[in-house]
C-alpha cells in the first residue's frame, strides 16, 4: 500500500451518511439537506437547449461564461444591493467547491479557521484538507453566532472565520447588526470573513444581509449556489465572489483542479438566476408552512427548540437515545454531534418532505419523546 497524506487522516466520511446507511428502505427521510422540489422546467429546458445547440460541448472560460457571471452580478445587485463585477466571480462546482477555493487559497498549514459549532460539516473537513486548524465557536442560545465570540477568539495565526446565515444545521439567521460587526472585525483585524449564503432566500422572519455590504477592506468573500434556491443540488453550480486579488488566487486552484464548472450547468444556472423567480418564492412559502407545523409539533411534545428563522432545518434539544429510537421507528434525523461537539444533545430535522409525511414523522417523534 502506498503512503497517504497525513492531513487526510483527520477527515472522515460525514456522520450523516452513517445515519442513512442505518435506515430502512421505507424510512421518512428528514436527514437530507436538499429541497424536495423538481428543478423548474425553464431551467431544465435551458440546459437541454444548450446541449442541442452545441453550446455545452467545450470548456468554458475558467471562471465561467460571461453571461452567467453577469447574471450573478445582477443577482447580487437585485437581492443584496451589492455592486460586484462579473470579473470578481468564479462559477464553481457547487457551493462546496467555492468553500474549498476560499479556504485553500487563504489558509496556510497550521493557521486557524474559526467555524460555527454546531456548523456545516464541510468547514471542519475543508480546513483540515488545507492543513489548517478548525477552531469551533460555540453559538448563542438562539443558535446564531456572536461576533464577540469571534473577536475574542482572534489571536496570532487566525486566517479566517466563517459566517453561515441562514445556518445549517440550526436555521439561525444573523441580524444586520451582527453582519456589520463581522465586517468590522474582518476589517479591524485584517482577517478573512467567509460568508456562506447558500440559504439566503430561505428566511421566514427578518431579512438576509451580507457582511460584504458593510466591508471596507475587501476582507469578505461570498459563497453561494443554485443548489438550494432553485432545487439544483445535482447540477453542481455555485460561485464565489470577492475582491479581484482574492479571485485571482482562487482561480489558480480552480483552473488546475476543475478547469471550469460544467458548461451545461452554467447554462441552466443562467436561466435560474435571470428567469422568473416565482418558483423560488412558492418553495420558500411552503417551507415556512412546514417549519410552523414542525416547530409547533416539537414544542407540543415537550421539546425545547429555538425558532429556526431560516434554511429548512430545526435543531431541537432531545433526550438521550431519542435519535436512535426515532431512527428505529423509521424516521431519519441527524444527530447534532455530527455538526460539532456543541451539537451533541440535539438533532437536525430537515423538513424536506411533503406535509403528509411530515405529520406522520411528527407522530412518531411524539411517541418516542413520550417513551424515552
Ligand atoms: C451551509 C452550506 N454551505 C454549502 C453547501 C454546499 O452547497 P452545494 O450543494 O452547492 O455544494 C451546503 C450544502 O448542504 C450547505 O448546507
Amino acid at each position: 500500500m502506498t503512503n497517504f497524506a497525513t492531513r487526510i487522516d483527520s477527515v472522515s466520511i460525514s456522520g450523516i451518511r452513517k445515519v442513512f446507511d442505518a435506515a430502512g428502505p421505507n424510512a421518512i427521510n428528514l436527514g437530507l439537506g436538499q429541497p424536495d422540489f423538481p428543478t423548474p422546467s425553464h431551467i431544465r429546458d435551458a440546459a437541454i437547449h444548450s446541449i442541442q445547440n452545441g453550446n455545452s460541448d467545450r470548456y468554458t472560460p475558467n471562471s465561467g461564461i460571461l453571461s452567467l457571471r453577469r447574471a450573478i452580478s445582477q443577482k447580487h445587485s437585485r437581492d443584496n444591493s451589492l455592486d460586484i463585477s462579473p470579473d470578481n466571480i468564479i462559477a464553481t462546482a457547487g457551493g462546496s467547491e467555492a468553500l474549498h477555493l476560499a479556504i485553500e487559497a487563504h489558509v496556510n498549514p497550521g493557521e486557524k479557521v474559526l467555524i460555527p459549532d454546531p456548523g456545516f460539516v464541510s468547514y471542519r473537513a475543508l480546513t483540515h484538507i488545507s492543513g489548517g486548524i478548525p477552531v469551533p465557536i460555540k453559538l448563542r442560545d438562539d443558535l446564531t453566532m456572536d461576533p464577540a465570540s469571534i473577536e475574542s477568539s482572534i489571536s496570532e495565526g487566525v486566517a479566517a472565520f466563517i459566517v453561515n446565515s441562514p445556518g445549517n444545521p440550526t436555521g439561525g439567521v444573523q441580524s444586520k447588526a451582527d453582519m456589520k460587526e463581522f465586517a468590522r472585525i474582518a476589517d479591524d483585524y485584517d482577517i478573512l470573513c467567509i460568508s456562506d449564503e447558500v440559504y439566503e432566500h430561505f428566511v421566514f422572519e427578518g431579512s438576509h444581509r451580507s457582511p460584504m455590504e458593510f466591508s471596507k477592506c475587501n476582507n469578505v468573500l461570498i459563497v453561494n449556489t443554485c443548489s438550494k434556491s432553485y432545487s439544483m443540488t445535482g447540477w453542481r453550480l455555485g460561485w464565489v465572489a470577492g475582491s479581484h486579488e482574492r479571485i485571482d488566487k482562487m482561480l489558480r486552484i480552480h483552473q488546475y483542479a476543475q478547469a471550469c464548472a460544467s458548461a451545461v450547468s452554467q447554462h441552466a444556472a443562467l436561466a435560474a438566476l435571470s428567469g422568473p423567480q416565482d418558483g423560488l418564492f412558492e418553495m420558500v412559502n411552503t417551507f415556512k408552512q412546514r417549519r410552523d407545523v414542525l416547530v409547533d409539533g416539537l414544542i407540543d411534545m415537550g421539546l425545547d427548540v429555538p425558532l429556526p428563522k431560516g434554511a429548512f432545518y430545526a435543531f431541537p434539544s432531545v433526550p438521550p437515545g431519542w435519535v436512535e429510537n426515532v431512527l428505529d421507528q423509521g424516521v431519519i434525523v441527524v444527530p447534532g454531534s455530527s455538526f460539532g461537539a456543541s451539537g451533541s444533545g440535539s438533532a437536525r430535522i430537515a423538513y424536506t418532505v411533503d406535509s403528509t409525511q411530515l405529520e406522520k414523522a411528527i407522530d412518531i417523534m411524539r411517541k418516542v419523546t413520550h417513551s424515552v
